[in-house]
């Protein structure tokens, strides 16, 4: 990993801001339309297939000289040295001194005469994890006293599950209603619970720490519950209830679950749904779904380690993120599932990059001269369109686009999904294309960038490497970048704060406090 290098600090980078801004042509001054008219080819160039996922780059603003620099780049950076590390299980996480591993909740058995890796011990407890789970969620299925299933989880122990249970909602078995409760908001809790029959129903506490305060409140309030409504404090039935998903098993178990499914803390929280923290959607799924799901995401990790940069489709995403955020300034992407069912795709990927990405300095804890991840935001389309598509249009700010779509759909509702493609492509069309003819409030200046991905049927598999597909991506810009993808200190500071404030709810006491803070705090004992 000696060979990181912080990318202000390549020439490649100096070599793109000259290619940005300067000579007779720079690539600030970019146009799609002519890029397209001066190359009959730029479709294919810029396109490509990777496992399940078909990827038009083609309508973004680039060219095949920027994409040559900046793949310069992400040499010059070690992106694949990095890459290798991870995959190697070295401990690149290097605030929390540990490896990043998610790769291997998806890697299959060591094949007969296939070399050792540094990793088999831990596989073998994937492995045997995986299986027990899946046991688990079979027997679930298979048990028609269960009808509604609870997970009691946040941030990566909720997003994951409950985007992918959605997501897969035509595999899922129709006897259980899966239900997601998150936020410390009891409203949230309380609404759920008064619609549930205890007896029929099982709770999944996921946190990877078991400490986190939404989803320890929740899940006491609901063993509490679940206890009144039977009338009896009864182990046997938490037991039969009740499961835990979490890295911290002996918590678990002080809690008074005994059911309990762990992972490692070399998974992180935002990607742990191949872990035991998707269990939902194996429940919801099966096993052969869920596996399906882990080959997906295998294929497309063996496509990040052995593509050509240039044919590699996480690594051209990735090093286009960094074009944008840090050549032509965009501080955002706007994320568009042309599905319904891809209905939380945006809030899981909030989680997925910004957590990860949203870092202000390098891993030696230097502040950065420049921007890291943009704000990411969406809403499924057609819904969007009518809503705040016409800042995209015709705003004063460039912000990329990135369209999911889905060529088969999963109903047989006649010219639904003719209708929900042609909007697709014919807003990407828009943004590029524009209308420079017209004046005044009807013109629209175009050249305004997209990706679109497609997918051929929504499935397990395609989810799968979709999910891979947009880690590997993260993990590209965080490494070009210079920046530990896998740690997220920014979140502790307003955990410590709440609790503190928190008694001060309970006594009024507003010693030392913030002047606002203070007069809303005497405002809500008033
Ligand atoms: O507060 C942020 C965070 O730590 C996320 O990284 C994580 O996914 C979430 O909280 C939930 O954590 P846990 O799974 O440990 O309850």
């Amino acid at each position: 990993m000696s060979r990181l290098t912080r990318c202000d600090r390549t020439p490649a980078w100096a070599q793109l801001q000259a290619h940005f801004g300067s000579g007779a042509q720079p690539a600030r001054a970019f146009d799609l339309r002519q890029a397209f008219a001066a190359d009959p080819a730029r479709f294919e160039a810029l396109s490509q297939q990777a496992p399940h996922v078909f990827a038009d780059l083609s309508k973004n603003l680039i060219d095949a000289p920027t994409e040559a620099l900046l793949q310069t780049l992400a040499r010059q950076c070690g992106v694949t040295a990095l890459r290798d590390a991870m995959f190697a299980g070295l401990p690149i996480n290097n605030t929390e001194q540990r490896p990043v591993m998610h790769f291997l909740l998806r890697q299959p058995p060591r094949a007969a005469g296939e070399a050792a890796r540094p990793w088999d011990a831990e596989l073998t407890q994937v492995h045997a994890t995986l299986q027990a789970m899946l046991a688990y969620a079979e027997q679930v299925r298979a048990d028609e006293s269960i009808t509604d299933v609870v997970n009691i989880g946040i941030g990566g122990s909720d997003l994951g599950p409950q985007m992918a249970v959605q997501a897969l909602a035509e595999f899922a078995i129709p006897a259980k209603r899966l239900h997601f409760v998150s936020n410390v908001d009891g409203h949230e809790l309380a609404g759920l619970l008064a619609r549930l029959d205890a007896g029929k129903t099982l709770f999944l506490v996921a946190s990877k720490t078991f400490t986190t305060t939404e989803t320890m409140s929740n899940a006491l309030s609901a063993k509490r519950w679940f206890e009144a409504q039977l009338g009896v404090e009864a182990p046997a039935l938490i037991a039969r209830h009740f499961a835990a998903l979490t890295t911290n098993v002996a918590a678990a178990r002080e809690f008074g679950i005994s059911t309990t499914f762990g992972f490692w803390d070399w998974v992180g929280g935002r990607y742990s749904l191949m872990s035991a923290i998707g269990l939902p959607l194996a429940i919801s799924i099966g096993a052969a779904g869920f596996k399906d799901m882990l080959a997906g995401a295998h294929a497309m990790d063996q496509h990040f380690c052995s593509a050509p940069a240039e044919r590699n489709l996480p690594m051209r995403l990735g090093l286009l993120d960094v074009w944008y955020r840090n050549f032509h300034g965009f501080t955002s992407r706007s994320i568009a599932p042309y599905h319904s069912a891809l209905r939380r795709w945006p809030a899981y990927l909030q989680q997925l990059e910004m957590e990860s990405n949203g870092k202000r300095v390098d891993r030696e804890g230097q502040a950065l001269p420049f921007g890291t991840a943009p704000v990411l935001w969406g809403e499924p389309g057609t819904n969007g369109q009518h809503a705040y598509f016409q800042m995209l249009h015709q705003g004063t700010d460039v912000v990329p686009m990135e369209f999911v779509a889905v060529k088969k759909a999963a109903h047989h509702l006649p010219g639904h999904h003719d209708k929900l493609l042609a909007n697709a492509l014919a807003q990407a069309q828009a943004f590029m294309l524009g209308q420079a003819d017209a004046g005044g409030h009807k013109h629209f200046a175009g050249n305004r960038p997209s990706t679109f991905l497609l997918l051929d049927e929504l499935t397990p598999a395609s989810l799968g490497a979709l999910l891979a597909l947009q880690e590997h991506r993260v993990f590209v810009s965080g490494a070009v970048w210079g920046i530990n993808s896998f740690d997220q200190w920014g979140v502790e500071l307003g955990k410590v704060l709440a609790k503190d404030i928190e008694a001060r709810l309970r006594t009024g006491d507003a010693l030392g406090l913030d002047a606002s803070t203070a007069g809303l705090l005497a405002r809500l004992k008033a």
